[in-house]
């Protein structure tokens, strides 16, 4: 199994693994992440959403899994744009999920969206289930994310698409720069205004910054089963589409 430095990066100094802390974090901070999420992105999150999803029309899913679904806004973008029959969504926080759950009855969507607990490294599904799996800044908190994704390929069926969102540091000199002023200087500010947990936005750039590159990304997902691998890059490169077949 491969290593990468993501995997090494954890929010809290003691606590024990790293897929005990994220659960930890995320159910913790399960309250508010909707607004930290809308704030911190500057709005941009729904507009990547957006785009991964336009990608995906092309295969007309039927069954999408939205792997670390957290409160659900994938997964519901997903069925009320697709108009699929399922989409099933995996996390291991359930306090993400229960407040996924309430927007879910509110729009109308229990039919077709679901949820359930469980870790995206052991996922209890059958091998080719799914026609599409989407994963939105999910991966850069997998305790190991070469096992993520031979996961997340043993359950989409042949030909079916993947779709990852993740934060990731510009490539651009320039672009970087930019980024590393906001990241140092207003991410703080903002973080000690609302947040409720100052270590979950420690952990946010530190984990972005030791997430892997194009290039090893690209050849982590050939590796892992994956075809026509393509990056796109959204916001001046703050943020990656990583689209790949089975
Ligand atoms: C930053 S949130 C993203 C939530 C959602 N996908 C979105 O677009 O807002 C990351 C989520 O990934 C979940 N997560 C992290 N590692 C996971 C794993 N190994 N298996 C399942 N979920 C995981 C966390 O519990 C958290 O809810």
């Amino acid at each position: 199994m491969s290593d990468f430095k993501c995997e090494k990066v954890l929010p809290y100094a003691d606590g024990g693994s790293k897929t005990k802390q994220i659960t930890e974090m995320f159910d913790h901070i399960a309250g508010q992440y909707d607004r930290m999420n809308r704030l911190m992105s500057l709005g941009q999150d729904r507009v990547w959403r957006r785009k991964a999803i336009d990608a995906l029309e092309v295969c007309h899913p039927k069954r999408v899994l939205d792997v670390a679904t957290g409160t659900g806004d994938f997964a519901i973008a997903v069925a009320e744009r697709l108009k699929p029959e399922r989409v099933l969504g995996v996390d291991l926080s359930q306090e993400m999920m229960n407040v996924g759950k309430g927007k879910v009855a509110e729009r109308g969507l229990s039919d077709v969206v679901d949820f359930t607990q469980g870790d995206s490294t052991d996922l209890r599904l059958e091998d080719a289930s799914f026609e599409a799996v989407t994963v939105a800044f999910g991966v850069r908190n997998f305790s190991s994310l070469e096992k993520g994704l031979k996961e997340i390929n043993r359950v989409l069926v042949g030909g079916g698409m993947l779709a990852i969102l993740e934060m990731t540091e510009p490539n651009n000199a320039l672009l970087r720069l930019g980024y590393k002023v906001y990241t140092k200087l207003c991410l703080p500010v903002m973080a000690k205004l609302f947040a409720k947990d100052l270590k979950a936005y420690d952990y946010l750039p530190a984990s972005i910054q030791a997430f892997p590159k194009d290039d090893e990304m690209r050849n982590l997902l050939k590796m892992c089963g994956f075809q026509s691998v393509e990056i796109r890059k959204f916001t001046m490169q703050t943020c990656s589409l990583y689209l790949a077949c089975k």
